[in-house]
């Protein structure tokens, strides 16, 4: 089939989505599966996303036909899976809009992505210098600091967030002094959705000539994300919450800092020549890519790539938006409920919320007996849960696949467990 006419049985003419959900949903069996009796409905998309036929698929051919370690053989099969992974990297270059693919480095994740740039970014910073997270990271973008601070003595200082789940940008700006040295802040919160302007954010640091790391793991999935057009330094994001593998993730780096940071992780691949002399490393992407990479995951997010980009980031954002919305209009309406956070502007795909004073795990467990699948718990953002004084959040997070149907199902499995209290 013609790729123009792939694309066409994607479109459909409903009444705001260009994209034809129904058909979109065939490529995700799972998405039919039934637990206890019911249909899955899958809300827990900000944890994990389900991955189209496509992506499990290339996941199978390449271990049965391309499987080889790259680099080292020079052999048939190593080749093939040599040139797969370098056109995965040129493949994310181009989806994130990066000047260079030397400027992709592959990681586990979205959370090793920040741990390399705080172990190796990291050396080179003194006692006493600043960097700035949010008070609304999740807690990938806070440890690794943490970390830091007890090794090189660093100190944190923290952009406040506000009651409507935006952050306090007055108070971000004053912490900027001659000390501050990175700043740390996610894209969209896994939490309470707040899409935070960070392209202003990223104007004030390099204003005081400071470089900005992006944590875009929930947003790439959701809408376009130009790193060019954002100006960052550095960012973050994980295939497997954008519909590819587990365990394959990448950080952009701004070359001219790559160049400067030392290795993180030594071993193979990341090398020129050893000797017990001296060793000198490779250049970039490789000097932070010790090891067999996970050649196999960085093909296959590129499949998963190819997938979303063949949807259309903007008709996916809009389709979203429009679900999101229907969300808090209908959970809104739930007697007693309340929604944390009310961003100005859009939220991203996420609804977290708490019924009166039914706790988050009873909540999110009675929902699945009805086959809603939502995650409970602190989100691994405990701060945010300290700001609003709960210890958990129930939350509702939303991919493409998703329909005005489920949101109406929840909206019900809501009411009905809460009449059981
Ligand atoms: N960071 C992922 C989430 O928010 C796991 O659920």
């Amino acid at each position: 089939m013609l790729l123009a006419q792939q694309i066409l049985i994607y479109f459909s003419e409903t009444h705001y989505s260009m994209l034809n959900v129904s058909k979109i949903r065939e490529d995700f069996p799972i998405l039919s599966t039934r637990v206890y009796g019911k249909p899955l409905i899958y809300l827990d998309n900000a944890a994990t996303t389900q991955k189209p036929r496509c992506v499990v698929e290339a996941e199978r051919d390449q271990y049965y036909t391309a499987n080889a370690n790259v680099h080292r053989g020079i052999h048939y099969l190593s080749q093939q899976a040599t040139d797969m992974l370098e056109q995965a990297r040129v493949r994310v270059q181009r989806f994130l809009n990066a000047p260079s693919e030397k400027e992709i480095i592959f990681t586990r994740g979205t959370t090793e992505a920040i741990n390399l740039v705080a172990a190796s970014f990291g050396q080179g910073l003194k006692p006493e210098d600043e960097i700035i997270v949010s008070e609304m990271e999740h807690h990938s973008d806070i440890v690794p600091w943490q970390m830091l601070q007890s090794s090189r003595g660093v100190k944190i200082r923290v952009i406040p967030l506000r009651d409507n789940g935006e952050l306090d940008l007055q108070t971000y700006a004053s912490l900027f002094n001659s000390k501050t040295r990175l700043v740390c802040c996610t894209h969209v919160s896994n939490v309470l959705g707040t899409v935070n302007p960070v392209s202003e954010m990223i104007a004030v640091a390099h204003s005081h000539g400071v470089p900005f790391l992006v944590d875009a793991a929930q947003s790439v999935p959701h809408f376009k994300v130009d790193v060019q057009q954002l100006d960052c330094d550095f960012l973050a994001f994980s295939g497997h919450k954008v519909y590819g593998p587990t365990g394959i993730g990448v950080l952009y780096g701004r070359s001219a800092l790559l160049e400067q940071m030392p290795p993180w992780q030594g071993g193979g691949e990341m090398i020129s020549s050893v000797s017990f002399d001296k060793t000198v490393f490779e250049g970039l992407p490789y000097k932070f890519e010790a090891g067999t990479p996970n050649y196999v995951g960085s093909h296959v997010l590129a499949v998963a790539l190819d997938y979303v980009e063949q949807l259309g980031l903007d008709n996916i954002a809009a389709y979203e938006h429009q679900l999101t919305s229907y969300a808090e209009e209908r959970l809104s309406a739930v007697p007693g409920l309340r929604i944390f956070g009310k961003p100005q502007g859009s939220r991203g795909s996420v609804v977290s919320f708490l019924v009166g004073d039914i706790h988050h795990l009873d909540m999110g467990t009675l929902l699945d007996r009805l086959g809603v699948a939502v995650r409970t718990g602190h989100h691994c953002a405990q701060p945010i849960m300290t700001h609003y004084g709960v210890e958990g959040m129930v939350r509702a997070s939303f991919s493409f696949y998703n329909t005005e149907a489920e949101i109406d199902a929840l909206a019900e499995g809501i009411t009905r467990v809460s009449r059981m209290f």
